[in-house]
């Protein structure tokens, strides 16, 4: 039973924790307090099937996943709020177009709309909606409540707090429903713990190795929050490196960890600041220090969650075999040829795009720099004639493959311009 995993299903949800936690812990910390009081809303619901009551929880998560790219953050965490339209759209956008949770998205696009006013969808999804309504107000308002009163206290203020909603803003369903998840579980009373864990509001997560594919791509666009070129660097990293890994005669096993070290290679950027990552120019050596550490912060995010071999070639993409590379300053010896394939693809991905500091650099030119970094002794001279020898095709077989990839996402910031006009 010696199946390859990449990384297993318990461990997708705290390494999206702290991939977001990198931009801001406030939300992700929300996000588990409501998925907290769904959790309980769901079960005594009975509607739901435990693999719905698992994505809606994740769901539930991720709820203000919008709100990372479009600053609404401070805003957010605030006790009621106005213009909530933004962050439901990027973050139904994101979810439907780059995760696993397609399906549900639309629960998050309506997270703040009255039950009066959903649109015509289905049943489900309104009730998703109303969930995540209601648990979002209360886990607000137990905030300022849950440090000077008791449970009993803070039972009775979220009920007249409930009481005193504006018609139509729940359906008497969902209230009953969440009444009764108290009742049963005291789910509300829950939200005096600090520090709540995602498994402790749902125990076992169960996902097909697709779905925890996709988790960890959508944690690479999560990224965009504060870079668009990173997200396009990482997808051509990963093509490149899978094309020349394939070249240079790499078994098939081999190349899917190529892929999976290739598309994580830059997470820890997300915990750059964006001055840095968008810097048009060349950094000083204080800001290179700190870009340097999106490898340390990638380790920090990954926590030993992939298995250990994605993780290395993740980790090492900026060491050269010379031993001049970072963070470790490792030597050829210590490298894997795999490694060593997607430190070269990297490089080549750099210099071919373009960048806040720099335009797209041609073939020629291109080529020409990696051959005297081979030259120099910094990267493996194999994988750099391969690379030379069949530029072009891998470039054409890049550019097909990402093609849709790059169509989709941005066709996602066109939907959001046209969504806006539409709610707002
Ligand atoms: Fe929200
Ligand atoms: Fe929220
Ligand atoms: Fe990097």
């Amino acid at each position: 039973m010696n199946e390859r995993v990449v990384i297993k299903s318990e461990d997708i949800v705290g390494v999206i924790q702290r991939t977001l936690n990198e931009v801001d812990t406030r939300l992700v910390e929300h996000g588990i307090r409501v998925a907290l009081l769904v959790s309980g809303m769901l079960k005594v619901d009975g509607g739901f099937t435990e693999k719905e009551r698992q994505d809606i929880c994740i769901l539930s998560v991720l709820h203000d996943i919008g709100a990372y790219k479009t600053e609404e953050i401070d805003r957010l965490v605030q006790f009621e709020t106005h213009d909530v339209w933004e962050h439901s759209i990027y973050g139904y956008l994101f979810l439907r177009y780059l995760s696993p949770l397609d399906e549900w998205a639309e629960g998050v696009l309506y997270h703040h709309v009255p039950y009066e006013k959903i649109p015509n969808t289905r049943e489900e999804i309104k009730k998703t909606a109303q969930m995540i309504n209601l648990a979002d107000r209360l886990e607000i308002f137990s905030r300022s409540a849950r440090s000077e009163m008791s449970s009993k206290q803070m039972w009775e203020a979220a009920e007249e707090y409930l009481r005193k909603r504006p018609k139509g803003q729940f359906s008497e369903e969902i209230l009953q429903c969440f009444f009764d998840a108290q009742k049963q579980y005291a789910v509300f009373d829950r939200l005096k713990e600090e520090n709540i864990d995602f498994h402790e509001v749902f125990p076992t997560v169960r996902l097909t190795k697709e779905e925890r594919v996709k988790y960890l791509k959508m944690m690479t666009y999560a990224i965009d929050f504060r870079s668009q070129h990173t997200v396009t660097h990482t997808i051509t990293t990963t093509n490149i490196s899978e094309y020349c890994a394939r070249y240079m005669g790499v078994p098939e096993d081999r190349i899917e960890y190529i892929r999976y070290g290739a598309m994580l290679h830059d997470l820890g950027k997300i915990g750059i600041p964006v001055e840095i990552l968008e810097y048009p120019g060349k950094l000083s050596a204080q800001a290179m220090n700190i870009m340097r550490t999106h490898v340390d912060i990638t380790e920090k995010i990954l926590n030993g969650a992939a298995a250990e071999d994605v993780t290395r070639i993740a980790l090492r993409h900026h060491e050269k075999i010379d031993g001049s590379g970072y963070p470790k300053g490792l030597t050829g010896k210590d490298m894997t040829l795999d490694e060593e394939i997607v430190a070269v693809s990297d490089i080549v991905s750099a210099l071919i795009g373009t960048r806040s500091y720099k335009s797209a650099f041609s073939k020629e030119r291109t080529v020409k720099i990696i051959e005297k970094m081979a030259e120099e002794g910094k990267l493996n001279p194999q994988i750099v004639s391969v690379m030379k020898e069949h530029f072009d095709e891998i470039i054409d077989k890049v550019a097909d493959s990402c093609a849709p990839i790059l169509q989709n996402y941005y066709g996602i910031q066109s939907e959001y311009r046209r969504l806006l006009v539409k709610f707002l």
